[in-house]
């Protein structure tokens, strides 16, 4: 698979988001290892992660320790395997919140090394900006978990180029995690994209083939399906495909919660589209545009 540098990190281009592994309607922890291992059989190295990947509160850390396992699992275990996590939401009895104070997240971070079981996050990423509080506050604290050695490289999510200013300003950023796909435009629309281009920023797209909820409209999309069916592949893998064509910072993380969907966004990576192909999605989907 093509590989894509995060800081000094070598990365697959596509990598796995292990969410569906976690939340409501997961599946069995011994089937998530499956996933998570077709996800390396298959030639991704990046896995995207985060401390709130869980049911609630009580089950905080379980996307993280399920990961850990299952690399412990693995022959050659966490060699070459990049984990990307976040702090900076809570999980009160089931609810999404945002905390981004400095305790929190230093917090946060103790009990991301406990459970991935490493002394060290290979990318440690904001969740969201907390509007209680100064980005570049969460980011103080962020740089103080990396001088420690806790955190190797730092990365954003849920931004827009003001936010990623006021934290560039404090720290080194070397990713942004975004809603992003042709269904989910805002990155392209509001300079994200562009902004992350200008200064080199990796952009993990998340929800690449329409998010957790909506990825049917990835499979029922005609265009996508047209396209696959003269490449005799499935739309998601179009879909994928297309994002990793649009720019060389792109680099999407589709979620699965089946061996066979991991092995298959792995392999999107093999696709390669024609002009003609490319030409037919700019047209269906105009927003989405390096
Ligand atoms: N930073 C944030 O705020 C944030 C928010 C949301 C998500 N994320 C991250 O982004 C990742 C991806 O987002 P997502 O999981 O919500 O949405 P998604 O990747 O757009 O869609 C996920 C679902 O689409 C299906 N799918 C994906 N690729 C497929 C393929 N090649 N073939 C067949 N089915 C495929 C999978 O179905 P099956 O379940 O049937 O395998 C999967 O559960 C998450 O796992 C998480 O790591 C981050």
């Amino acid at each position: 698979m093509q590989t894509i540098q995060l800081g000094d990190l070598t990365v697959s281009r596509v990598g796995l988001g292990a969410m569906p592994l976690s939340i409501a309607g997961r599946p069995d922890d011994a089937i998530s290892v499956r996933v998570i291992h077709a996800a390396l059989d298959a030639g991704m190295t990046l896995i995207d992660t985060a401390d709130v990947y869980c049911i609630d509160d009580a089950d905080l850390g379980h996307n993280e320790r399920l990961i850990a396992r299952a690399l412990r699992e693995r022959a050659g275990g966490a060699q070459g395997v990049v984990v990307a996590t976040k702090a900076g939401c809570e999980r009160p009895g089931g609810a999404w919140t945002v905390n981004g104070s400095p305790a929190h997240l230093r917090a946060a971070c103790e009990r991301s090394l406990k459970a991935l079981g490493v002394d060290c996050i290979d990318l440690y990423q904001l969740h969201a900006p907390d509007s209680k509080v100064p980005i570049a506050e969460s980011l103080g604290a962020m740089v103080e978990l990396q001088r420690a050695g806790k955190v190797r490289h730092l990365g954003l999510s849920n931004v827009g180029p003001h936010d990623l200013d006021a934290a560039r300003a404090v720290a080194t950023i070397v990713s942004v995690q975004n809603r992003l796909s042709p269904w989910d435009t805002a990155s392209f629309d509001n300079g994200t994209m562009a902004y992350c281009k200008q200064h080199g920023l990796v952009m993990l797209a998340h929800s690449p083939v329409g998010g957790h909820g909506g990825h049917a409209r990835c499979a029922d999309d005609a265009t996508m399906n047209a396209i696959g069916a003269r490449h005799g592949v499935s739309p998601y893998q179009v879909c994928l495909a297309w994002l990793l064509s649009v720019s060389p910072l792109l680099l999407p993380i589709p979620g699965a919660s089946k061996p066979s969907s991991a092995t298959s966004s792995a392999g999107a990576a093999g696709l390669t589209l024609t002009d003609a192909d490319r030409a037919e999605l700019a047209r269906a989907f105009p927003a989405v545009r390096a």
